[in-house]
């Protein structure tokens, strides 16, 4: 069966909601360890409590994007088994860049959930973003990550209304929803080997 990481920076949500899909769902995959790079991360209390293994690399003095903060990310992973042959590293909130020698080493096997329509809005705040620009619909996107920002291959995505007297709340509430919605979905296909990579799209079967 494969192995199942789950990486927050916070809240950890998303990751609460793959967790309890997972049980519940049936889906064949393993969670093994939930990892943050933040020592106050509230979700780590979460995976604590439904039973799941967490370890805190604190990234306070790494820039995003370094190997080396990276590297200590590799040794966790593989010491509880989350393996470049076996593994899914699913990011749920975690707020930092990955360096291109962690993509390369778990190349597809690394996806993201993001706030927005990709190609919309990629990097930080994407909720405002979209509501300053005025877009009529906004939503999330859940994709494997590649060397770029936001920019990996599409698995799924779902979309929301803005209306008028929305606020960044309100749509991030709404975007949440269905955040919570499509990451178990994807999970679920990428644990049947449903999803196939064919260049810089996805194919799902
Ligand atoms: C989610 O809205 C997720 O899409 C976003 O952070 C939030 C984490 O919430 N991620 C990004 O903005 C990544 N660029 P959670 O900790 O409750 O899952």
């Amino acid at each position: 069966m494969l192995s199942l990481a789950i990486l927050i920076s916070g809240r950890g949500s998303n990751m609460e909601n793959i967790l309890k899909a997972v049980k519940k769902n049936k889906i064949p995959i393993k969670p093994v360890i939930v990892i943050s790079n933040k020592p106050d991360a509230r979700g780590l209390a979460i995976a604590q409590k439904i039973g799941i293994r967490t370890e805190i690399i604190d990234s306070n003095g790494f820039k995003g994007g370094n190997w080396e903060y990276d590297s200590k990310l590799v040794s966790v992973l593989e010491k509880h088994g989350v393996t470049p042959q076996n593994g899914l590293i699913c990011l749920a909130g975690f707020m930092r860049i990955m360096s291109p020698e962690f993509i390369r080493h778990y190349k597809g096997r690394i996806m993201n959930i993001h706030p927005a329509i990709l190609p919309a809005f990629p990097g930080l705040h994407s909720q405002r973003q979209a509501l300053e620009y005025g877009v009529k619909y906004s939503g999330c996107t859940v994709h494997f990550v590649d060397e770029g920002v936001d920019t990996g291959p599409i698995i799924l995505q779902s979309v929301v209304k803005i209306k008028d007297n929305d606020t960044e709340e309100s749509i991030s509430k709404k975007i949440l929803k269905q955040e919570h919605k499509i990451y178990p979905k994807a999970v679920k296909l990428f644990a049947k080997g449903k999803i196939k990579i064919v260049g810089r799209k996805t194919v799902i079967s």
